[in-house]
């Protein structure tokens, strides 16, 4: 298992957090991306951030060195054709995703795993962009990476048990939990976190209370790290309503409705933390 290289297509938030995590665990990575300046961000983010771990004590400076020798960037997806693994981490967009799982499945050997890791889109549309569905499953791996530990594994009508179970096994190798679900709109992730967020959009939007108070009761009553507002912002409001709109669509259920505060937000460009304002004011 040590071999194996792994390939990761976006070197944003998520493909930095991944590259960064199974360099940790001793493989290659190659890291590709359009844009050659996000390339340079993710390679000096990611040396941010075991620079924290190195400080922290978690990791010792050899081990950083190490890690990041590992890690090779290029603007090239067919440098990828050689990895055994191949993760995609590009933008959640359904077309942009088919093209991409299309473009590696002629590129890459026939044995390459092709992993997604969408927060919403359906693994099996993507599997139908190439001729190895039964190696096609979702790694939903969750935001900071290095941090987070769960995988929500999604499985679908056609992926193998054997490419399952290659999955489930490298998961565990980086130190992360992973669990599986079987491919439907949201996952399980998403489609229960989503409609608490934009429920919490809609007591705001009627007034029952403030930002704070749904935020504080949510934390106090429930025990959640985070308030549903504040995650909010956290994962994007373009984001949330990018899902929503997925899960209203394909169950064709008025729940799932965007809350109009989450609409008008998107319109006036506060879409959370990204942007410096959302429910909540960010300084940069
Ligand atoms: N951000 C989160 O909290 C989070 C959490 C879990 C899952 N996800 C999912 O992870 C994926 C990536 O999200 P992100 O937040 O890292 O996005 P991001 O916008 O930070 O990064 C996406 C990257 O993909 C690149 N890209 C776009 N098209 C490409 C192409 N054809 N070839 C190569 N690179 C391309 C862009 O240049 C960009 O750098 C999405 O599917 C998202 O739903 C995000």
């Amino acid at each position: 298992m040590k071999h194996i290289s792994i390939g990761i297509i976006g070197a944003g938030t998520m493909g930095n957090g991944i590259a960064h995590v199974f360099s940790l665990f001793d493989f290659d990575v190659l890291v590709v991306d359009i844009d050659k300046s996000i390339l340079d961000k993710a390679k000096s983010t990611i040396a941010q951030n075991m620079n924290r771990q190195l400080k922290k004590g978690t990791i010792n400076s050899q081990k950083m060195t190490d890690s990041l020798d590992r890690i090779l960037f290029s603007k090239s997806i067919n440098d990828l054709k050689e990895c055994d693994l191949v993760i995609e981490a590009i933008k959640e967009d359904i077309d942009v995703k088919s093209r991409v799982f299309a473009d590696l499945d002629s590129i890459c050997k026939k044995s390459t795993i092709l992993a997604s890791n969408t927060s919403s889109i359906s693994i099996n549309k993507l599997a139908e962009a190439t001729n190895r569905p039964d190696k096609i499953i979702g790694m939903h791996f969750m935001n900071p990476v290095p941090i987070m530990k769960l995988i929500e594994i999604i499985v679908g009508n056609k992926t193998s048990k054997d490419c399952l179970d290659f999955i489930m096994d490298l998961s565990k190798i980086i130190d992360k939990i992973p669990v599986k679900c079987n491919d439907a709109p949201g996952f399980v992730s998403n489609r229960i976190l989503m409609p608490m967020i934009n429920e919490a959009a809609l007591c705001l939007e009627e007034g029952i209370a403030t930002v704070e108070s749904i935020d504080e009761i949510m934390v106090l009553g429930m025990g959640h790290p985070m308030g549903p507002l504040k995650l909010a912002d956290l994962i994007g409001i373009d984001v949330c309503i990018y899902i929503l709109n997925i899960l209203y669509n394909d169950f064709n259920n008025n729940k799932y409705k965007p809350a109009e505060v989450l609409l008008s937000m998107k319109k006036n460009n506060k879409l959370g933390k990204k942007t410096g304002e959302g429910f909540y004011k960010y300084e940069f």
